[in-house]
């Protein structure tokens, strides 16, 4: 065995001659088994100089150490190949250790080809060869290294006194090429010998002054810019002091909350300059072409938009996400909550189930009944029309707590009204304490649906805003009572207008606006008293959407901008920001405390029903008064009738 050994590794070294380093293959093998462990990697391919005795020895080392290895040749540079086949990432595998000896595969003809890959998957070590590319720009430019802030590229030079001894430079560019600069970090014992960090972006999250396209949404120039067909485009200056400023009208706040982010994220802690451009769409797909800033994304003519976007799965394929943001998205229908007509109609029968005025009625005919057979017995008094009319006087008025002429004299009777009396007084309490909370309590038409919405009469205008309109468009076309909604209320009489429009007449009532609640508190919280504002409901037509930061796919950035939001959002500025562009719904205090305003006062429509009663009673009376007079006349002609009745 030793003797084999000893054969090869002759055979090697007199093959491999060409190598000027000869074989000083163990502080490589130490070297490249440091990296792959302190990196974590447990696979690599390797393009080294070790002859194949070499290769069986080192193999073995690694195995010892679980790191699988697979030694390719050089062939794999010039050949058609396929990447994937070959640089195979997994879920299981998710990162992949390549290490290079450039003093044999250093072929001043060879260049990487622009699909291979730099990203942060694939952790590079290249050992260069003693005294050359000593000059790492050139080389990266001569061999195509196409490198950004996410690339894992350690460059080895092995050190000239002593073999064993490696100096070591972490590279990455701030920006692929031919932006951004090439930034070259020593790595050895003073830093950490392989780079002391935390993670990667601790030491990469300056980039220098870097200057990156961004988009935003809006338009200084209001909506007669978007109106009229040429669009004017404003400069990044114009926009930038557009998104300072504080309106009081409130437009495009989630803009200027989104610019409040980012600016300090990408000023004071990533060190980028921005060059802001805008764009009037959000981003939608429309003849399989997208639109607005996903579509700038894609063709690649701003790095991110600093706008805030809602998470929607269909963009998931185009645009990437980072920076998840606390402020919610959630157009909703905002209206006064109308006064329910079904039951103020009723509100005198209410306090009563109807077995209760059942009752009530049995008791008093009952009573009537046993008064009038104790009268009956103990005065033999004749029973006639007249009497019997008397007594449903009396128990009508003990029922309403009043007396009448008739007075009982016998003690039995007495008993009967007492009864009847002290009766009356407790359901009375019932009945009137029911009513006065009743209006107190004003029962509510409760719409907590479209189609209730759409039942109730209210009148429904839009927010002009094309977010909201947006949403009103693609839920109309799932939801049949929106479409009618839209079809018949918005669509006719053009309901479009401006948030602070809309406010007026929701305050006015009977009037249901969709709208960004975002922005339309500040208004509603402007102008309205407090018993509006306890009047306010929400009526949304889906759940809240998250939003984000859209950057291009598999943007080097991503990870920077999400880092850099944390730390916004741990000193509290996010929390700051949000409370100066986002506006909660009004308090109700008027609720809890009993205020002049939150008094109800009784409307006609309450006592409606009673005056139709008075006035059928009326009526009725007029009737059997006229009818009195015709028989009074009838009876007069026929006088034995008459004198009968008179007997
Ligand atoms: C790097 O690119 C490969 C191949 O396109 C991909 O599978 C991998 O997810 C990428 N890694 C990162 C960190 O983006
Ligand atoms: C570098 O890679 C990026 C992303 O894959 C690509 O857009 C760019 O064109 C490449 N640059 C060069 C010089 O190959
Ligand atoms: C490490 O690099 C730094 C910066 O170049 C240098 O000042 C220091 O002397 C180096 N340390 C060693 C041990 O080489
Ligand atoms: C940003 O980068 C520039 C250029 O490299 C540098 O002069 C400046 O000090 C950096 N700013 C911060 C806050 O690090
Ligand atoms: C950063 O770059 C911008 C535009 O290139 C320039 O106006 C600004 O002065 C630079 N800032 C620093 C600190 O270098
Ligand atoms: C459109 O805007 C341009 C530039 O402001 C202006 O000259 C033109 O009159 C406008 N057209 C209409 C129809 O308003």
């Amino acid at each position: 065995m030793g003797y084999i050994n000893v054969v090869l590794s002759f055979l090697a070294t007199s093959t491999i001659s060409v190598s000027p380093s000869d074989n000083n293959y163990d502080s490589q093998h130490k070297l490249i088994e440091q990296f792959l462990t302190v990196r974590n990697l447990d696979t690599a391919i390797l393009y080294t100089c070790w002859s194949l005795s070499d290769r069986v020895i080192y193999m073995k080392k690694f195995n010892e150490k679980k790191i699988a290895v697979t030694h390719r040749k050089k062939e794999d540079f010039y050949r058609d190949f396929s990447l994937n086949d070959l640089f195979t990432i997994t879920e299981y595998s998710p990162s992949l250790g390549i290490i290079i000896d450039w003093s044999c595969h250093d072929d001043p003809l060879f260049k990487f080809s622009e699909s291979w890959l730099w990203n942060a998957s694939y952790h590079w070590l290249m050992m260069m060869r003693k005294y050359s590319n000593n000059n790492i720009q050139s080389f990266i430019s001569s061999k195509k290294i196409n490198l950004t802030v996410s690339s894992e590229i350690l460059l080895a030079y092995p050190n000239e006194m002593d073999d064993t001894n490696w100096h070591i430079f972490d590279i990455h560019r701030t920006a692929y090429e031919p932006r951004g600069k090439l930034i070259i970090d020593v790595v050895n014992k003073t830093f950490g010998k392989w780079g002391n960090r935390l993670w990667k972006f601790d030491k990469r999250s300056n980039l220098g002054n870097l200057t990156l396209n961004v988009v935003t949404i809006g338009n200084p120039y209001g909506a007669s810019a978007k109106k009229n067909g040429t669009d004017i485009q404003p400069s990044s200056e114009e926009l930038v002091k557009y998104l300072k400023t504080f309106n009081l009208d409130r437009l495009n706040s989630v803009q200027k909350f989104s610019y409040g982010i980012m600016y300090p994220l990408t000023r004071n802690l990533l060190n980028i300059t921005l060059n802001i451009q805008t764009t009037n769409s959000w981003g939608y797909k429309t003849n399989n072409k997208w639109d607005g800033i996903v579509g700038m994304l894609i063709s690649g003519e701003v790095d991110f938009s600093i706008s805030l976007n809602a998470l929607r799965s269909e963009r998931y394929d185009v645009v990437d996400y980072s920076a998840i943001s606390t402020w919610k998205h959630l157009p909703c229908f905002i209206f006064r909550h109308p006064r329910s007509s079904t039951a103020s109609t009723n509100i005198f029968l209410r306090p009563f189930e109807s077995a209760v005025w059942f009752s009530i009625i049995c008791v008093v005919i009952l009573s009537g009944f046993v008064y009038c057979t104790i009268m009956h017995y103990e005065s033999n008094q004749m029973f006639s029309l007249r009497v019997l009319s008397d007594i449903v006087l009396l128990k009508i008025g003990t029922l309403c707590q009043q007396g009448t002429v008739m007075e009982p004299t016998k003690l039995s009777n007495r008993l009967i009204v007492l009864l009847m009396f002290v009766f009356s007084l407790v359901i009375y309490q019932f009945y009137s304490s029911s009513i006065v909370s009743g209006l107190l309590r004003p029962t509510v038409m409760k719409i907590d649906s479209v189609q209730k919405l759409a039942e109730s009469g209210l009148d429904v205008g839009v927010e002009d805003f094309n977010v909201v309109v947006k949403v009103i468009e693609v839920y109309g076309e799932v939801n049949p009572y929106l479409k009618k909604i839209v079809e018949n209320k918005i669509k006719p009489k053009s309901e479009y207008l401006l948030a602070k429009d809309g406010v007026k007449k929701i305050k006015k009532g009977n009037y249901a606006f969709f709208t960004d609640p975002a922005t339309s508190y500040w208004l509603i919280n402007d102008i309205f008293t407090e018993k509006e504002k306890c009047d306010l409901t929400e009526l949304p037509l889906h759940r809240s959407e998250t939003t984000g930061y859209l950057v291009q796919k598999k943007s080097p950035y991503r990870k920077l901008i999400n880092y850099a939001n944390c730390i916004l959002r741990e000193t509290g500025l996010m929390d700051r920001e949000l409370r100066i562009w986002h506006a909660e719904k009004p308090k109700c205090t008027a609720g809890k405390t009993t205020t002049e305003e939150s008094l109800v006062s009784v409307g006609i429509k309450d006592v409606a029903s009673l005056l139709a009663f008075l006035i059928i009673g009326f009526i009725s009376s007029f009737t059997i008064l006229i009818l009195e007079i015709i028989s009074h006349r009838y009876k007069t002609n026929t006088p034995i009738i008459v004198k009968k009745i008179t007997n």
